[in-house]
């Protein structure tokens, strides 16, 4: 059976004008997220990530952004729904967590407090049978004596705790998607990992979709069956794990797996991607990542490839025939293996 698609944006772009020119944050941006996967999204800082998802919750402004495409949550288009309409669906049916917990808990008041409230305010039921669900809730988060627990405030909870109260609070309503936006990038490696397993865990219990946001390549290729790679507002490479791990098809994306450690690949050097990324309001013409490829020809400055299947199996926007990435792809894994021995 087709997995349902909770989520597509098609020809998303957002952006905002400024005193020093027009920021094109997103440009041209299309994928789909299916119920019951973690949809990774990667790419450097910069690169629109935190905006795409921003514009699906309704948190960018109008008055300061152009937005256009389609954004579709269940068939329905969010960037056609009014802000009263979107915060029915917001923390609703669609809910978001943060690196900052502080963005979604307030620090005045106690943290089962918050979680009732936030019930409440969707749902009628008697405070006792809501504070009773906040507390189940703070123990399918694996808040320990949820009971007790729930009298804290958040300052009283470890930094884990505290994005676990917020998991628990994206969850208050049962939500279809989950969209977590770099939410392990403040903690230690240890606690990283619970989270990310919580994810996992919640992802299928409640059986949702999720979107990871992240800049670790590591964390993604653990926990996501499909990844969208991100390159100055565009997509440059999509497709499952396997797909773009292990066969990729862009130069941006071979550069990102260089510049990561791989757990098959002790004692590689890891070689940065030359350059830094473009300007936004002056992007470079035709491929954004020309300028910093090693493999550009005279196509790759004239007109922007399209995100699409060329041979490879899935969908990239780079002009390199598919003969020439294999090669190419293939002689750069020999040289970085070469120098691993
Ligand atoms: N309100 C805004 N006004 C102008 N530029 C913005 C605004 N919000 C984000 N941007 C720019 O949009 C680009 C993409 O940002 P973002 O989506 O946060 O990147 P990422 O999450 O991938 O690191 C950045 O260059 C950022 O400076
Ligand atoms: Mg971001």
């Amino acid at each position: 059976m087709a997995q349902e698609v909770l989520l597509e944006v098609k020809d998303l772009h957002v952006h905002f004008p400024t005193a020093d020119g027009l920021v094109k944050a997103v440009d041209g941006l299309n994928f789909k997220v299916l119920r019951g996967e973690t949809f990774g999204i990667v790419g450097e800082s910069g690169s629109g990530k935190s905006v795409t998802n921003l514009t699906a919750l309704g948190l960018i402004k109008r008055e300061t952004a152009q937005i256009s495409g389609e954004i579709l949550f269940k068939g329905q288009d969010l960037l056609k729904l009014n802000s009263e309409e979107l915060r029915k669906v917001r923390g609703k049916e669609l809910a978001m967590i943060f690196q900052d917990p502080f963005a979604c808990l307030h620090p005045f008041y106690r943290v089962g407090d918050q979680l009732v409230e936030a019930i409440l305010c969707h749902e009628k039921m008697p405070k006792k049978q809501a504070a009773e669900r906040a507390t189940d809730l703070l123990a399918s988060v694996g808040i320990p004596h949820p009971k007790e627990r729930f009298r804290d405030y958040p300052h009283q909870y470890s930094g884990g705790m505290r994005q676990r109260a917020m998991i628990a609070m994206a969850l208050v309503h049962n939500p279809d998607l989950l969209i977590a936006d770099e939410p392990t990038t403040a903690l230690d490696v240890t606690v990283q990992a619970q989270i990310i397993e919580l994810i996992e865990k919640v992802k299928t219990e409640f059986n949702i979709g999720v979107i990871l946001i992240t800049h670790d390549l590591g964390v993604i290729a653990d926990v996501a069956q499909r990844v969208l790679v991100m390159y100055a507002g565009r997509g440059a490479e999509m497709g499952t794990i396997d797909e773009v791990f292990k066969s990729p098809l862009h130069p941006y994306t071979w550069g990102l797996l260089e510049s990561i450690p791989r757990v098959d690949s002790k004692g590689t050097r890891l070689v940065p991607i030359e350059g830094s990324p473009p300007s936004l309001i002056n992007k470079p013409a035709g491929c954004a990542f020309h300028p910093r490829c090693p493999h550009r020809f005279e196509k790759c400055d004239k007109e922007i490839p399209a995100m699409q299947d060329r041979g490879g199996g899935h969908p990239e926007a780079c002009y390199l025939s598919i003969e020439d990435k294999k090669r190419i792809w293939a002689e750069r894994e020999a040289r970085r293996t070469k120098a691993a021995s």
